[in-house]
């Protein structure tokens, strides 16, 4: 089973997300005994932003049979799409920034949604053109975004839900470690919290097929 781990935390593989990334793709191995898994990590923080290329070649509605013609950020675009596409299930490790994903999150996202590619636009709306596939995403926040004690609104689960689910992802579940400016021992104790609900999570869902 192939994974792709999207990691968006400038403290990359030291970040708080991460860490939450790793317990959920844990979690995934051990509800899917026998099976192999190959993880690709994909740090997307040093990612360029699309380009003028880019946004003229897209908004000239390109023919989607022609990307191996593609140049500068379209090439890297395509890329991007292949790896997502070769995956069997999407982990994104993501921080809070400013209410929201982070700039890097939203530069890799920018990169694979992408018009005549992983979507349609048709009279009724865009139409997603990837096979579904298993989301998983890991958030870490400094204060709390969820329940009754939320500390500030959330605007990224709403719209990275929109987001996905315009290139056709709709199996989306967020898990979140919120308050890591708290006191170590609070910490503590809200990681084992998320921990415990993503493994009754996993195993209360059906595996994926191998
Ligand atoms: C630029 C920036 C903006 C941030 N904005 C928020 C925010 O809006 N809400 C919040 O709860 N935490 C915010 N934080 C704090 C991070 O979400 C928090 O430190 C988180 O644990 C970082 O996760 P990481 O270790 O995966 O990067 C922000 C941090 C940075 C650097």
């Amino acid at each position: 089973m192939k994974i792709l781990r999207v990691i968006c935390s400038p403290r990359g593989t030291a970040s708080e997300s991460y860490r939450l990334s790793q317990t959920l793709i844990n979690h995934l191995i051990d509800s899917h005994q026998g099976c192999d898994f190959i993880i690709t990590e994909r740090g997307v923080t040093g990612l360029a932003h699309v380009d003028a290329d880019y946004a003229e070649a897209v908004s000239k509605r390109r023919d989607p049979s022609n990307a191996h013609a593609a140049k500068g950020a379209l090439l890297q675009s395509e890329q991007l799409i292949r790896e997502l596409e070769s995956a069997d299930c999407l982990v994104i490790a993501t921080p809070m920034h400013n209410l929201m994903v982070p700039s890097a999150l939203k530069a890799w996202l920018d990169h694979v949604i992408q018009a005549d590619r992983t979507f349609r636009i048709t009279p009724e709306g865009k139409v997603g053109t990837l096979r579904d596939r298993p989301v998983f995403i890991a958030i870490a926040s400094g204060s709390t975004f969820t329940g009754a004690n939320a500390r500030q609104p959330d605007f990224l689960r709403p719209w990275l839900k929109a987001v996905l689910a315009s290139i056709g992802l709709l199996d989306v579940k967020f898990f979140s470690v919120e308050g890591t400016g708290q006191e170590p021992h609070a910490l503590s104790a809200t990681r084992e919290k998320t921990a415990k609900e993503s493994a009754l999570y996993f195993s209360s869902r059906a595996p994926m097929p191998a």
